[in-house]
């Protein structure tokens, strides 16, 4: 490993240790698995309606709604799991390598998220339409398939502990069983060619995700004869989310999420539990809430999300590309930079030079235009953006801190150049 790479690492775990989690990862893994439950109680059966009550016999009618695993949500979930592993495993796409590991070395890694997605929207389609497989499962599954998931991701971060435990000299477990259990014992997990971590991170749960949106959608149509314009554009804004991602599939080898953070219970359950039940919840309240939308709402949400997915993609974009050809025309002029002592250039021109993490903004636009479509009736449509908020403030944090760390004066430069974090002129 070269000095340069080894200061990295450094700056990488120095960083871990100020962002990390301190105790909270406990309070974490306690609280959110019935946070999602919560919610979706709350949309399922209270109408949206939060439920805060000092009754206890409320609460025992409202926690007897915790649906218990069933056979059928099991198969589905079983059959759902091992399609999608084959898929990643066996499905046509170009191979391409990860970002250096601690040793030097790189992993392989096969690149057919978009032919996966596509296959499994026709496969589900020719099941529906042969009467095979109700479009409602999704939804009359719900509880189940939670609990189901729940229990899963549960035992499957242990299997990944105990898998771990014997892994390479820079996965050394810390010693506290309960953390190491809980961010993960492996940096890169692999069954023969599947990379578990990299695998949940994107297929199960996010094309999961679509899927139950489009059964939302069945699910309105069967109970009101009609699926609503809000329904419509909220799953056609994921859709569209979605698509991209796998589009750009690649770009999720250089997140902290694959570079630095070991496969353990916080991922698993996020990728597998947290994603698909959360970023349903408007899809899901509005397969109850039928109301319309005017026509300027609905320009101005449709505005919000096309101006964010500019933002974000284009910010996303306008990087990759100077840092594969620094000469290259931002915006009509040649890029602007700071070089570096590591050698790395820092674009200070188009969207890097109006705030540091303009690709945030616009991510955060794209969450607000999923919410706005449910309108006002109830606060948990807007669970998203609130949650997505704190986690991007908190990347931002913990970003700057690690380009603080690795380029020290350098960045100190770019952070007076551009001042702003991620809100021109406002934070
Ligand atoms: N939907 C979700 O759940 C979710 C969650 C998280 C993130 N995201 C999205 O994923 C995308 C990527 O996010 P990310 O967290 O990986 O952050 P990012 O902004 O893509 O990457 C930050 C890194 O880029 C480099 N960099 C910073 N400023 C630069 C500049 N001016 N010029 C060139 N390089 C610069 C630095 O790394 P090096 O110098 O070391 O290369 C820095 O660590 C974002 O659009 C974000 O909104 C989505």
């Amino acid at each position: 490993m070269s000095e340069q790479e080894s200061r990295d690492n450094a700056a990488v775990d120095a960083v871990r240790q100020k962002y990390g989690f301190g105790f909270s990862w406990l309070v974490l893994m306690i609280a959110l698995p019935p946070l999602v439950y919560y919610l979706w109680i709350c949309v399922t059966y209270y109408q949206g309606e939060l439920v805060f009550t000092s009754d206890a016999a409320a609460w025992r009618r409202f926690w007897s709604h915790v649906a218990p695993p069933t056979w059928h949500a099991a198969g589905l979930y079983a059959a759902w799991f091992l399609g999608q592993a084959a898929l990643q495993v066996w499905a046509p796409g170009p191979t391409v390598q990860g970002m250096k590991l601690p040793d030097g070395s790189r992993l392989d890694y096969r690149m057919n998220g978009i032919f996966s997605f596509l296959f499994t929207l026709a496969v589900v389609f020719g099941l529906v339409t042969m009467g095979w497989l109700d479009a409602t499962v999704l939804y009359d599954q719900l509880g189940p398939l939670l609990t189901v998931v729940n229990i899963f991701t549960f035992v499957f971060a242990g299997f990944l502990y105990f898998w771990g435990l014997n892994g390479k000299q820079w996965e050394r477990p810390t010693g506290r069983p309960f953390y190491d259990y809980f961010m993960g014992t492996a940096l890169n997990p692999r069954i023969g060619s599947l990379d578990l971590k990299l695998f949940c991170e994107a297929r199960p749960g996010m094309i999961f995700w679509l899927l139950m949106n489009l059964s939302m959608a069945a699910k309105q149509y069967e109970l009101h004869g009609t699926v609503t314009v809000p329904m419509l554009l909220v799953v056609g804004f994921q859709s569209f989310y979605l698509i991209d991602y796998f589009i750009h599939e690649e770009a999720v080898l250089t997140t902290w999420d694959i570079k630095h953070e070991k496969f353990g219970w916080m991922l698993c359950w996020g990728d597998l539990v947290w994603l698909p039940f959360t970023y349903t919840l408007q899809a899901q309240y509005l397969v109850h809430h039928t109301h319309d939308l005017p026509v300027w709402g609905i320009i101005a949400i449709v505005a919000l999300n096309l101006a964010g997915y500019a933002i974000f993609r284009g910010a996303n974009i306008q990087k990759h590309h100077f840092r594969r050809d620094p000469n290259r025309i931002v915006w009509g002029k040649p890029a602007k930079y700071i070089k570096t002592k590591q050698g790395s250039l820092l674009l200070t021109s188009g969207w890097w030079g109006i705030a540091r993490h303009m690709n945030y903004f616009g991510d955060l636009m794209i969450a607000l235009s999923w919410c706005l479509p449910a309108a006002f009736g109830s606060p948990i449509p807007y669970f998203h953006i609130v949650y997505f908020t704190i986690l991007l403030l908190h990347r931002e944090k913990r970003d700057d801190a690690m380009c603080l760390a690795k380029y020290g004066e350098d960045w100190l430069q770019y952070r007076k150049k551009v001042p702003w974090r991620i809100v021109p002129k406002i934070y």
